[in-house]
């Protein structure tokens, strides 16, 4: 099967979240199940830096309202269609926002664009090279089967949702400017209470539906988790499935990781947590060291973070935690650090030290309110680092609680907590205190989830299954 992916990050070229890793993982992935797959995505300085020649496989002389081209050009395996288009990407600050935090005004013109160009390229080829079907990811893609089916284009259209949170939504007077049938704007199609809603566009039209974990999917059909997308996930059930994110286990591989002391076993670790404790500056101590690598936002629960925070240290636990995101967050974490010798927190991007961290950690924490699926506690799942995680989403599917049945068995991977709340955080952290006391209990559950498969294999399957469901219309 070819496969158009089209994505608005892609790992490694451009990341912000695990989106960029799941687009950049896939290709390899599906590469084995007799799926050909090219991805589309937006040529944004940095990515344009990266990529060097190539060839021109499409040329537009007015894409909503300048010049554009795609270029075909491989990166390290990558088959890649990078749309130049300077009038929507030429400029600084991050794929959405700018230097200052802010939503670029465009978003809506510059994915609108885009999806009619991954469209475009489903109807006419890039060099000969036709799609069977085009894969899109989030709202950033959502508007991809407006276009061909403005187009005349009957190619099955998959949508991955990474994140019900992000809708994409504009104003209804956009219609023209983003090049949308008038007809179109009603609630069984991208209307979505009086706005143009790209999200709700893919999610009305899509011909199958995934998002990236079973109990997510689930979820999204609740007025809690749907965020106004629940009714429309409700009609579409019979086309919608989890399929659980998995880990580049190449990149993540404490055995041959290069940014660390490679290790096969958990007693391995040993020199990897003196490294990291030195690196943050923390002392000595008894309790588990605690890391958390993480984009500083509401859904990431960083406030329960800091509530439950002196319910860690008062037994001796410490925790290093490295991410960037809300200021409020920022400034709170650093305070805290500033008035706790147990606590330090780095400010920043650091794909380097995430992995230093995942191999000189006792524990990861990852206490989200929502998750679709989460990565960073698969990686600890690899590290041997005990994932301490909200009860939710992909961290409901991907981690097996301590719980007595749990331990006796030898299934147990992580602590669970739930309801999310800073209490039950707080007290799922006195467990993982107490179980660290334990060292047997504790190398087993290490052991445990080193032995968990966290890479794509299965969830392949899946995909390759997704997409001849998806031919069969
Ligand atoms: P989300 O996509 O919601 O941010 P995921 O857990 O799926 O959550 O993916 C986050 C990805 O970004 C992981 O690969 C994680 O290691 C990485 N990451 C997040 N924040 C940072 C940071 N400050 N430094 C390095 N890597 C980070
Ligand atoms: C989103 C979700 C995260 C998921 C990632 C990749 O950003 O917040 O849970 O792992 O997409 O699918």
């Amino acid at each position: 099967i070819k496969v158009l992916s089209v994505a608005s990050e892609v790992a490694p070229l451009i990341k912000t979240g695990g989106l960029a890793d799941v687009a950049g993982a896939l290709p390899a992935a599906m590469a084995g199940l007799d799926v050909q797959m090219r991805t589309v995505l937006p040529g944004y300085p940095s990515v344009l830096a990266q990529v060097t020649g190539g060839t021109v496989v499409a040329q537009f002389a007015d894409l909503f309202g300048g010049t554009a081209q795609v270029r075909a050009v491989d990166h390290g395996g990558l088959d890649l269609l990078v749309l130049d288009a300077p009038h929507l990407y030429d400029r600084a600050g991050g794929p959405y926002v700018t230097d200052e935090g802010r939503d670029h005004p465009d978003n809506d013109v510059r994915f609108a664009a885009l999806s009619f160009v991954a469209a475009h390229l489903a109807k006419t080829g890039a060099d000969g090279w036709m799609p069977d079907l085009v894969h899109g990811h989030d709202w950033q893609a959502g508007l991809v089967p407006e276009y061909l089916h403005a187009m005349g284009a009957d190619t099955p259209f998959v949508f991955t949702i990474h994140n019900i949170a992000f809708h994409g939504n504009t104003a209804a007077d956009r219609l023209e400017a983003l090049r949308l049938d008038p007809a179109r704007f009603h609630a069984d199609a991208f209307e979505f209470w009086g706005q143009i809603s790209a999200l709700k566009a893919g999610l009305a039209s899509a011909t199958k539906i995934n998002t990236v974990s079973q109990t997510y999917a689930e979820e999204l059909m609740t007025p809690h988790f749907g965020m106004g997308m629940d009714g429309i996930l409700q009609a579409r059930k019979a086309d919608l499935v989890g399929i659980v994110n998995g880990i580049d286990t190449q990149v993540w591989n404490p055995a041959t990781d290069v940014h660390v002391a490679n290790y096969k076993t958990p007693k391995g670790k040993a020199k990897a947590k003196v490294a990291l404790r030195t690196e943050f500056g923390l002392p000595k101590s008894d309790g588990p060291l605690c890391v958390l690598v993480s984009r500083l936002t509401d859904q990431k629960g960083i406030d329960l973070v800091l509530q439950a925070l002196p319910t860690l240290t008062g037994q001796g636990g410490q925790l290093a935690l490295l991410g960037s995101g809300d200021t409020s967050l920022q400034v709170a974490l650093l305070e805290r650090a500033a008035h706790d010798d147990n606590v330090a927190v780095k400010i920043g991007y650091d794909e380097a030290l995430s992995h230093r961290m995942m191999a000189g950690g006792d524990a990861i924490l990852v206490p989200s309110r929502f998750e679709p699926c989460g990565l960073t506690q698969l990686y600890g799942l690899r590290y041997g680092t005990v994932p301490v995680v909200a009860l939710t989403g992909g961290l409901a599917d991907t981690v097996i609680n301590a719980n007595p049945a749990a331990m006796a068995s030898r299934v147990a991977t992580g602590v669970q907590f739930s309801p999310i709340t800073a209490d039950a955080f707080a007290n799922a952290l006195t467990r993982t205190c107490d179980l660290f006391k334990d060292k047997t209990a504790w190398a087993r559950l290490q052991a445990n989830g080193m032995a968990q498969p966290v890479g794509w294999e299965t969830s392949a399957k899946a995909y390759a299954a997704l997409y001849h469901s998806a031919l069969k219309g």
